[in-house]
């Protein structure tokens, strides 16, 4: 490891306090069931990606923002430390306070809800930058489009570093998409956003054209079961890696859980086939299990499903 780069990931974004409620499936308007069960869970897309670069046995930052002195803050700051996630450069800010959030999961077909208490790109006023030192402590870092100017600042400062940025990009509502957009090394978004850019009817290898820049390692788009599409540096060719099988019980957070695990595994070296693979599976295990902290890998686990096909291929 080379001279203060201490953590494996350091990330910045989203943390969010989930409640997740667990139903037979979603009900019609004016409904009324009994629920399966109820959980609280830490969520959000930066919060989960380095719980789980931490939970797979790397190191692991938040360089987020919490507010000053309320319970959600404390739910968030607990939850990170009971995954040996570290906080000093986490941002402690007055008048802040982690999006909380409503997820209904329904077990057949399975479907997950949102419902976010606060617009997920808000840049609230008055929140500081991000320590150098913190960026400058991680082999990889981790962005999402929260916090847009914080975050462009993050990115370059990274960049001049020469930490590689990986990045989720779930929507380009923002007006500070189009500089996220440029500055993410590895840019990992939902098949959603890829349709976005790329047209209703496009095709993976269409959506990573519109996503492929001289500046990318990776473009990939992530499909829940349909498993991911990607193009690497070097080769433009469109990969596929098709999805572990596993029988899903709660898909909320794959794609948090699968950034973290691929942002662990480049951190370690690993080439960016083996960083998807393997983020694959973590995102398989999390889809196998209910909750949200509850439900992140271990390595053991993902070692389990790595011992066999499938492997990605050419399309
Ligand atoms: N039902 C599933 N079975 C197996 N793997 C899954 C399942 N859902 C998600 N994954 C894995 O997690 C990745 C990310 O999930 P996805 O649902 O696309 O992201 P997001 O949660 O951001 O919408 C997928 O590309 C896949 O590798
Ligand atoms: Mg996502």
């Amino acid at each position: 490891m080379s001279d203060g780069r201490r953590f494996d990931v350091v990330g910045t974004g989203i943390a969010t306090v989930d409640e997740l409620l667990y139903v037979d499936a979603f009900p019609k308007p004016d409904g009324k069931m009994a629920a399966r069960a109820w959980m609280r869970s830490i969520g959000g897309l930066s919060a989960i990606a380095v719980a789980t670069a931490a939970r797979l046995g790397g190191t692991a930052a938040f360089l987020g923002a919490v507010g000053a002195d309320d319970d959600l803050s404390r739910y968030v700051l607990d939850a990170l430390a009971r995954e040996g996630v570290d906080t000093t450069f986490t941002a402690r800010v007055p008048g802040y306070t982690p999006i909380h959030a409503m997820i209904v999961v329904g077990i057949d077909p399975p479907t997950r809800n949102i419902f976010g208490f606060r617009p997920l790109d808000s840049s609230p006023p008055g929140l500081p930058p991000i320590p150098d030192e913190g960026i400058a402590a991680g082999q990889v870092l981790f962005v999402d489009s929260a916090h847009g100017p914080r975050t462009i600042a993050a990115m370059r400062t990274a960049s001049a570093r020469g930490i590689p940025v990986v990045a989720d990009i779930e929507t380009n509502t923002s007006p500070h998409f189009p500089e996220l957009f440029a500055l993410a090394d590895h840019l990992i978004v939902p098949v959603a956003l890829g349709r976005t850019l790329a047209g209703p009817e496009a095709d993976p290898p269409a959506m990573l054209r519109a996503l492929w820049s001289d500046r990318r390692r990776l473009a990939a788009i992530t499909d829940g079961e349909a498993g991911c599409w990607f193009r690497v540096a070097g080769d433009s060719a469109v990969w596929h890696q098709p999805a572990f099988p596993v029988v899903a019980q709660d898909t909320t957070g794959c794609g948090d859980v699968f950034h973290g695990a691929y942002a662990l595994a480049i951190a370690r070296g690993e080439s960016v086939a083996a960083a998807i693979r393997f983020a694959s599976a973590a995102g398989a295990v999390k889809a196998s299990r209910a909750g949200g902290q509850a439900g992140l890998p271990r390595a053991d686990d993902l070692a389990a499903l790595l011992a066999h096909p499938p492997i990605s291929r050419r399309i």
